[in-house]
């Protein structure tokens, strides 16, 4: 763990980056149960988390984690029906949910389904249901978080003024790359949670993965780079193409 609260795994290939992830996710829940009654969890959406969801509901994992005491959240999503294939929520079911013995009590999915600020509005009452209204920010245990080749982590883009949200948890911005709206939690409640696991593959990340693990103080120019827990941490998953243009002797 370096000063700025930041660990970096390089794995072989995608396979064994899900692997690894699922072990230190499995292990990270399990340390945390010992000491609190459960774990709040926030999904990612896109394609690297799916192999990971996947390891995750393999018997010899799944079997060890006791799912009752595990909440699911998400951090997006796209503002379509949970059975859309553009579904966060529906990768997650297919690849997870629908695999291990969760109750789905403990599933809290964000309404995509419905009007984008009605959904968001909803969607912050789930939250403030589970953390307690008196926080300012709920403190997420764990938070998954993909990052795109222009920098954008959940639904939180370049130069959208959802970076500049200050009070609201969630937040349904209309993204004018997308041409489409989108329910994301907020800068604040991302930099609220106790850990940012990202997972990220892929060689167009390359150049975002150097400026997002550079030691020298980058101007802030993407979304990803702004994922600086206040009292947490963050740790890096990368695939070799990933981490491409890191120098030798970065990541364990
Ligand atoms: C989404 C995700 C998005 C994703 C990145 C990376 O809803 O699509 O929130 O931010 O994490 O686009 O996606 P990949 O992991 O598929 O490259």
């Amino acid at each position: 763990m370096d000063d700025q609260g930041m660990e970096v795994k390089i794995a072989r290939d995608l396979e064994d980056l899900s692997e690894k992830a699922a072990e230190f996710v499995l292990r990270f829940v399990m340390d945390l149960l010992k000491g609190q009654e459960s774990v709040s969890i926030a999904l990612a959406g896109g394609a690297t988390p799916k192999f990971l969801y996947e390891r995750l509901a393999i018997q010899s994992i799944q079997q060890k984690i006791p799912w009752s005491r595990v909440h699911l959240f998400w951090g997006d999503e796209r503002c379509v029906p949970p059975e859309d294939p553009d579904s966060n929520y529906r990768m997650a079911d297919a690849t997870l949910i629908s695999q291990v013995p969760i109750p789905m009590e403990n599933v809290h999915r964000m309404p995509g389904e419905k009007a984008p600020e009605a959904a968001a509005e909803e969607y912050e009452k789930t939250l403030r249901a589970f953390f307690g209204s008196s926080p300012e920010w709920p403190r997420f245990d764990l938070v998954l978080l993909g990052v795109g080749a222009d920098g954008h982590t959940a639904s939180l883009f370049p130069g959208s003024p959802a970076l500049k949200e200050k009070k609201r948890w969630v937040i349904a911005p209309y993204v004018e790359k997308l041409k489409v709206h989108r329910l994301t939690l907020t800068l604040p409640v991302f930099n609220h949670a106790a850990l940012v696991l990202f997972l990220i593959s892929g060689r167009e990340k390359a150049p975002i993965v150097r400026a997002l693990l550079s030691s020298v103080p980058l101007q802030i120019f993407f979304p990803a780079q702004m994922i600086r827990p206040v009292q947490g941490r963050r740790l890096f998953f990368l695939d070799p193409s990933a981490a491409s243009l890191l120098d030798q002797g970065r990541g364990g």
